[in-house]
């Protein structure tokens, strides 16, 4: 094993202090929310994590994108001390306050798209995906959507129905809502109709075409929402076309365009929203996780024409847009511009990507490397020619990571990938010594 400079673990993994309050938490919290690993945290900061029993661990997973900014960046917390100095909570719907206000131009400003925006405010990424939905139901008096396969939209009964994974979102929670429709996504390693890009001249595109002749027209389509890349779903990276055509099909049928930026966006792709790179402007972009600088906040940006549709006290909640969490959220921006996190993420990406590429060289159990930015993974497979899902795995190197000083997590429709999301603010050595523990776990699977 490779001496470790970042990373201290003093035993077992978890030690006592963990294990006890695991066992506490299994007598008093549900099963339902599954946990990655058994790590609890006592401290973190930047890219480490430390846990109740004194191990210290290099963080590639930024709570799953929550953190592109790091665990507990200065400048955040001591807004969020000064905010709450100054009052906590009213509600938005009884009295109006600056961050509110502030964060919302900054959000309107800085999402794609040259034409007026309004942005909303609410707490969880299922939240914003739900009004989302709404908003674009009221303006087009139309009630069907379009959503993809393998997509992932939260958990929530509108989120999950379109939610494109079975398991473990939609197993047994009953029927979704009606009139959501998926289509497949041009997922490339395992194309849905068996063909080579570009050969195939983007087939998923041509199939929305039989949709509407067969399942929904498209004047009874009130919107298509789509991940740009697709996150719970394994990192999949669609063909530079595909968003674009896609847009271009909704605008020509009068669909509203929702851009689910939850997972991709804040600087995670190496543009502060991801769809930038395919230079597309939604019509409604959501955001979520690192919105709000590691602070409860989601939101629905978009079009004011479009977000000013559904009457007054239609929208909202009464957590929606808190105060300390808009105040975070202002920093937040600050922070990727003063510290360069795109130009960081675009690094950290293509040190990832390359180390990924020299790791599948040497380990077959790696089918596929894909990414955008750092927003990077590797999908395990039994046999590259079967390309059968190496499922259990990536479950054993995910623990092998995490017993050796790395918390890596995973994704996929067949749980077999591995993703990084990793702080933007790493350092180069924690960068180094976090892949070289991945490297470690890779090869002890490979080759026992
Ligand atoms: C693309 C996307 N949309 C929506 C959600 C749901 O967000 P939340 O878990 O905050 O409800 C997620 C969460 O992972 C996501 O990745």
């Amino acid at each position: 094993m490779a001496e470790r400079k970042i990373v201290k673990i003093t035993g077992d993994v978890p030690g006592p202090k963990g294990r006890q309050l695991y066992s506490e938490m299994e007598q008093n919290v549900p099963r339902g929310p599954a946990h990655m690993t058994p790590i609890a945290i006592a401290s973190s900061k930047g890219a480490t994590i430390t846990d109740v029993d004194g191990n210290t661990y290099i963080d590639f997973a930024s709570g799953i994108g929550t953190l592109n900014l790091g665990h507990c960046p200065d400048e955040i917390v001591k807004a969020i001390k000064e905010q709450a100095d100054k009052y906590l909570h009213t509600c938005f719907h009884v009295t109006l306050y600056e961050p509110y206000i502030r964060l919302a131009n900054k959000l309107n400003t800085m999402t794609p798209g040259q034409f007026p925006k309004k942005t909303l405010f609410l707490c969880s990424g299922a939240e914003a995906v739900e009004n989302a939905i709404k908003i674009a139901k009221y303006y087009t008096n139309r009630y069907g959507i379009l959503s993809f396969l393998e997509g992932f939209h939260g958990r929530t009964a509108a989120a999950m129905s379109l939610t494109g994974q079975i398991q473990p979102y939609k197993y047994n929670f009953g029927p979704p809502i009606p009139w959501i429709y998926h289509l497949p996504f041009p997922y490339c390693y395992r194309c849905p109709f068996s063909q080579t890009y570009p050969g195939c001249e983007l087939a998923c595109l041509k199939y929305v075409e039989r949709v509407f002749e067969s399942i929904i027209p498209p004047d009874a389509v009130a919107a298509v929402i789509v991940e740009p890349v697709q996150g719970e779903g394994g990192f999949i990276v669609p063909p530079k076309e595909f968003l674009p055509g896609l847009y271009e099909i909704c605008k020509a049928k009068g669909i509203v365009f929702i851009d689910d930026e939850i997972q991709t966006g804040m600087a995670r792709t190496g543009k502060l929203f991801a769809t930038e790179h395919f230079g597309i402007e939604p019509d409604l972009l959501t955001t979520a996780k690192s919105v709000g600088g590691g602070m409860v906040l989601s939101a629905v940006t978009g079009k004011a024409e479009i977000m000013d549709a559904p009457h007054p006290g239609g929208l909202g909640g009464t957590f929606g847009g808190h105060p300390l969490s808009c105040q975070a959220g202002l920093v937040a921006f600050e922070l990727i511009e003063k510290n360069n996190l795109i130009d960081r993420a675009n690094a950290i990406g293509n040190k990832v990507k390359q180390a990924f590429s020299t790791m599948q060289e040497k380990y077959p159990i790696i089918g596929d490397v894909r990414g955008l930015g750092a927003m990077v993974a590797i999908e395990l497979v039994k046999d590259r020619k079967t390309k059968e899902p190496a499922k259990q795995e990536a479950a054993l190197i995910r623990e092998k990571c995490y017993k050796n000083g790395l918390i890596a997590i995973g994704a996929g429709i067949h749980h077999n990938v591995i993703r990084t999301l990793i702080p933007l603010v790493i350092t180069d050595e924690e960068l180094e010594e976090g892949l070289s523990i991945l490297d470690e776990a890779l090869s002890s699977i490979t080759t026992h």
